[in-house]
């Protein structure tokens, strides 16, 4: 239904050049007759249940672009979390809708500041940066009908956010922090779910002090980044820390799901991690940057042969900026690859020297990406707006023997749970060639391409989709992308 919404009003593979009337505008609902006759995507309102037994792709900034949480959501994540957009910035903003592809992008004066589309509502969680109520709210009201849940990011130690009183300022600032998470409850709808993200205090009695507080607010999910705020990314996450925090939530009896969030690597792990922690679910932010299709049983592993190209090809046809996607694909990294050390190198080289989507054209060749679009809508909708599930032996031990019998019971599960597309696209590689270890790859051949695609006019790359500098959004600054080869736990903490 939802594909016929979005495809069956026009021509699939449109004559009309992208570039031309891709936009309009609107403040808050869709304003071109077109759009607003379309049916709304309906959707169960999500509840804690929801955020229970899943696999979440974490808040990123840059790294969590649009094209990669739809990619999260095919392969397998629950929910997807947004970059943080920091609440002042998107009250700027001016909501515009792209006619053709149905892309929403809240457009600052010189880019945009957060972009989205109607198929991932269901599965999208806003994630605001805030020090004031009333701001918070106020920006919740501008996106409200474009996402199913907020966040508020009580973890970033970055100073640009702690100064403004910010993310893990939050941390200590427990009124702030909790008038927030009040004022959004009490203005939004019971239909938008509200959550946290917040990091561990150094004491437990002080961590404990602070969820209960948090918990009293109303939210339907706690998010723990396993890690203190002057812990990095290369320190290993305190996981050991979680089990008396869920513990402690679940004595309070109103049902909020615990997310564990630090060094979870992918669908395997995060089995682990529930048996050890007693979580309810696993964010993933750094493996998920590197491969998206983590959240899978089987993820890709030769990224470079399919899932690179895929995903040039998408953000082409979402009108994303082009230095977005390029940056995205530098950081992909699948665990093996049948290329020689000289071919990655050279397509490498080819990402990192492309001045736009045309320039990779030898790569990625030359589908307008509209088919990768299509296949992304057929694995959401066949969801039927449920959020997929992931199913672990529920242990309060965190013996080796429990674990194991948590990762052995996983496969039978997995097949219930995953969803079907992903289902298909695995099992094809798998019958195609028992031995994976044969060319490295869990996916799929690309396929043949359609040839109305080959000779659909390329979609060019929305200059005005470019994201803004950090100074204006409170973003994160995410230094100029270097595309790598091959080497691993290289990135900062957030
Ligand atoms: C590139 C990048 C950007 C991030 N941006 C955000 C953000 O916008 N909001 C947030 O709460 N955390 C952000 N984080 C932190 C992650 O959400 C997560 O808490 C942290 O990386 C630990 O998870 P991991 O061990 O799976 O990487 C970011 C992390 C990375 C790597």
């Amino acid at each position: 239904m939802l594909l016929l919404a979005l495809f069956g009003r026009r021509k699939l593979f449109s004559p009309l050049p992208l570039a031309m009337s891709r936009r309009s505008h609107s403040p808050s609902a869709p304003a071109s007759p077109r759009l607003a006759k379309r049916p709304r995507l309906d959707f169960e309102p999500l509840t804690s249940e929801d955020y229970k037994d899943g696999l979440m792709l974490a808040p990123m900034v840059r790294s969590g672009a649009l094209p990669t949480r739809l990619y999260s959501l095919k392969h397998g994540a629950s929910l997807v979390w947004g970059p943080e957009t920091v609440d002042k910035a998107i009250l700027h903003s001016e909501r515009v809708v792209d006619p053709v592809t149905g892309v929403v992008s809240y457009m600052g004066k010189s880019g945009a500041i957060f972009t989205t589309h109607p198929v991932e509502k269901p599965y999208l969680i806003y994630q605001i940066g805030s020090a004031d109520p009333e701001t918070a709210v106020q920006a919740a009201k501008m996106v409200m009908n474009d996402v199913a849940g907020f966040d508020l990011n009580c973890g970033c130690p970055k100073p640009f956010s702690t100064h403004a009183g910010m993310g893990a300022a939050l941390l200590t600032n427990s009124d702030l922090l909790c008038a927030i998470l009040t004022a959004l409850r009490e203005a939004m709808p019971p239909e938008i779910s509200i959550s946290a993200k917040i990091r561990l205090l150094p004491t437990s009695d002080d961590t404990l002090k602070l969820v209960e507080r948090i918990i009293n607010t109303g939210v339907s999910a706690l998010t723990v980044h396993c890690r203190t705020r002057n812990q990095r990314k290369q320190q290993p996450a305190h996981i050991d820390r979680l089990r008396e925090i869920v513990d402690f939530v679940e004595g309070m009896g109103r049902g909020v799901a615990v997310i564990e969030n630090g060094d979870c690597g992918g669908y395997e792990d995060a089995i682990r991690i529930r048996g050890i922690t007693g979580a309810h679910s696993c964010m993933i932010a750094t493996a998920a940057e590197a491969n998206p299709t983590c959240f899978s049983p089987t993820p890709f592993v030769d990224l470079e042969r399919t899932f690179i190209p895929q995903y040039l090809r998408l953000g082409k046809y979402l009108g994303i900026y082009w230095g977005l996607t390029k940056y995205c694909a530098g950081m992909f990294e699948g665990k093996r690859t049948n290329r020689t050390r000289s071919e990655l190198k050279d397509i490498r080289a080819s990402i990192r020297g492309a001045k736009g989507y045309k320039d990779i054209e030898g790569y990625a060749g030359t589908g307008s990406g509209e088919e990768e679009f299509r296949e992304i809508v057929q694995a959401i909708e066949q969801r039927g707006g449920r959020r997929v599930k992931v199913q672990v032996l529920n242990s309060t031990s965190t013996t080796g023997k429990t674990e194991a019998a948590a990762t052995e019971a996983a496969p039978s599960m997995i097949s219930d749970k995953v969803p079907k597309s992903a289902r298909d696209e695995h099992a094809l590689t798998s019958t195609s060639d028992g031995d994976e270890s044969k060319d490295g790859l869990h996916t799929p051949p690309t396929g043949s391409v359609d040839p109305s695609v080959m000779n659909a006019p390329l979609a060019p790359a929305n200059e005005m989709r470019m994201p803004l500098p950090a100074m204006i959004t409170g973003e994160l600054p995410t230094p100029t992308p270097t595309p790598r080869i091959g080497h691993q736990g290289r990135r900062k903490s957030v």
